[in-house]
């Protein structure tokens, strides 16, 4: 749905976005992770046709980006960094205004198909700067979703939102899912890649990494469990070391973490060698790594690597 090649953009001679490569699946929920000035939102301004490439080239919904710039245009919506509501207009001004401008086909029709789903239908007449920040920011995100495009940027749609209000955005990311929109969102709040995300692009001007939260979470170190035994003894240790599929143990408190490729074929066996070594095992779980983790490992890579 989304993909581009070899994408890159300086402004006066300082390179922002760095070859950048990816492809983004219909339907699929994509992560643009990256720090501030990390070039997420230069990246989006590019696939969204409001600015040139230096380098590269890209497709959207099969539209290529500076050849078929109106298909593309109609192909995406966006929600912006700042994406400025008129306050003392009603929600229903609001919407029609957009409409308008962007000569919607049937703007009556989307405008109360979108305020009913944002179930604002009934407060339609009033001001939108009376909505709460998080209604405020769904119904910019809908008037992203007037023309009904395929694909819908979003460009951190929750910073500077408190928490509650960055969960009622969160559940409306939710509820569009579903609908079998490509969605692409840009961040810095590593718990809403983590929890929004199908894939992940974690991007310091060049992609750094793309792949699945989880798959992040485990690529960087590989796979381990951890176990709680009552007591730990070098026997105990030695009998873990013994077993073929183990790739290292390490004590911790109240414990062993053993590293392995396959904890759901591989556990059973594990817990056989404690026992017969006389391990009272406590409880035994897979290791979980933060994405926060991930990313602070993945930034440091990166750093030292441009050095
Ligand atoms: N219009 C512009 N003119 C000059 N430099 C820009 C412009 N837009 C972005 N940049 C620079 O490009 C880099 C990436 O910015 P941006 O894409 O906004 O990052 P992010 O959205 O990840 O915070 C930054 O160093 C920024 O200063
Ligand atoms: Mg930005």
């Amino acid at each position: 749905m989304i993909r581009a090649e070899g994408l890159t953009r300086r402004f006066n001679g300082n390179l922002a976005v760095d070859n950048v490569t990816l492809e983004v699946r219909r339907g699929e929920v994509f992560g643009f992770l990256g720090p501030n000035g990390a070039g997420k939102t230069t990246t989006v301004r590019i696939l969204t046709g409001l600015i040139a490439p230096t380098a590269g080239e890209a497709w959207i919904n099969g539209h290529q980006l500076g050849v078929d710039d109106q298909a593309v245009r109609a192909s995406v919506g966006l929600l912006t960094e700042a994406p400025g509501l008129y306050p003392r207009l009603t929600a229903s001004e609001n919407l029609g205004v957009y409409a308008g401008l962007h000569g919607i086909a049937d703007p009556q029709g989307q405008v109360k198909k979108y305020l009913t789903l944002l179930e604002l239908w009934e407060r339609r007449d009033e001001p939108v700067g009376g909505f709460s920040k998080g209604m405020q920011q769904k119904l910019a995100i809908a008037r992203a979703l007037l023309h009904e495009p395929p694909v819908l940027f979003l460009d951190e749609p929750t910073s500077g939102l408190d928490p509650e209000a960055a969960r009622v955005v969160r559940d409306f990311v939710e509820t569009l899912r579903g609908q079998g929109r490509t969605i692409f969102v840009c961040t810095h709040n590593l718990d809403e890649a983590d929890r929004l995300c199908d894939r992940v692009a974690v991007i310091r001007r060049r992609l750094i990494r793309v792949d699945t939260p989880a798959n992040l979470r485990r690529g960087l170190y590989g796979r381990s469990v951890r176990v709680r035994l009552r007591a730990v003894s070098p026997g105990l240790r030695a009998a873990v070391e013994a077993l073929p599929f183990v790739r290292g143990v390490t004590p911790i408190e109240g414990g062993l973490r053993v590293a392995l490729d396959e904890p759901e074929a591989q556990n059973p066996e594990l817990v056989r060698a404690l026992l017969a070594a006389g391990g009272e095992i406590q409880y035994i779980e897979e290791e979980e790594h933060s994405l926060e983790q991930v990313y602070f490992d993945l930034m440091r890579e990166a750093r030292e690597a441009a050095q």
